[in-house]
């Protein structure tokens, strides 16, 4: 097992690509604690797996500093971190108003920026740990309707290199993942809110993709735990895109 008596915190852990990382971190031999706003599904999965689950708005940095204290008296230090927490709300960027801006950048980028703050200072102590985040090619890529959020995760990309500069000569690793579309909620809510153009934005996304198919939570997880543990130990400042070989759309 590759993370056997390691502790995992992974924000957004509830659903998706963060329910399929916390299990598969467990899998691997981690105790995962998992920081939510949606406290019942947290709770749940904790409880399948033997973890710990916590409310952590990631857009409030006194939450989210309130919920790491709480992780590392009940488990200990956190050494992964998984910055997965992520919201999206679709629209054209001339529909979108500053209430959209605040909370898409506030969950994506700074939600990134403050628990990687809240944990980064111990991992640097100890001289040890590994932090993966979850971007999108919607940050490289650039993506219709989601203009907001392909900043996000472009500052999410930017902020994984710098942390990865300044963390190396405390033997910090820091990488992202690039997701294309997986069948989570956050990628049917492009149908949901937009109803047929969604659909269209969503099947676009898929005919971007090589292999010509969404992926499933689980192919994330995957590559998450490999960046995550020590088959990465020369591993820093990348971007692995999980995306099925997606150019643009
Ligand atoms: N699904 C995709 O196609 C796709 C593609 C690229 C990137 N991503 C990224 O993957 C990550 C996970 O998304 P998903 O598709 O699994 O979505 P999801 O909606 O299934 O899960 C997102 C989780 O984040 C939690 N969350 C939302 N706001 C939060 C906050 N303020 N504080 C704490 N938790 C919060 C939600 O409660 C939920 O449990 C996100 O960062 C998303 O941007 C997803």
């Amino acid at each position: 097992m590759r993370l056997e008596g390691k502790i995992a915190l992974v924000t957004g852990g509830a659903s998706g690509i963060g329910a399929a990382t916390a299990r598969r971190l467990a899998a691997e031999g981690a105790r995962v604690a998992i920081g939510d706003v949606a406290e019942d599904g947290a709770r749940e999965l904790a409880g399948e797996l033997d973890g710990l689950a916590c409310r952590m708005d990631v857009a409030d940095a006194i939450s989210v500093r309130e919920a790491v204290a709480e992780i590392e008296r009940s488990l200990g230090p956190v050494d992964v971190l998984v910055n997965n927490a992520g919201t999206d709300r679709f629209a054209f960027f001339v529909n979108t108003d500053e209430e959209l801006w605040d909370l898409v950048l506030g969950v994506n980028l700074r939600g990134t920026m403050a628990v990687t703050h809240a944990v980064l200072g111990g991992m640097q102590q100890r001289r040890s740990g590994s932090i993966v985040n979850v971007a999108s090619e919607a940050g490289r890529v650039g993506s219709q309707g989601s203009v907001v959020y392909s900043a996000a995760k472009a500052g999410v990309i930017g902020f994984t290199k710098a942390i990865a500069r300044e963390a190396a000569r405390y033997r910090v690793r820091c990488n992202a993942v690039a997701p294309g579309p997986i069948e989570t909620p956050l990628l049917n809510a492009a149908p949901l809110m937009l109803g047929e153009l969604g659909e269209r934005l969503k099947q676009g996304m898929v005919n971007a993709t090589a292999l010509g198919r969404s992926g499933e939570p689980e192919e994330v997880a995957a590559a998450i735990a490999f960046l995550a543990g020590e088959d990465a130990s020369y591993v820093t400042r990348q971007t692995l895109g999980v995306s099925g070989g997606l150019s643009m759309w």
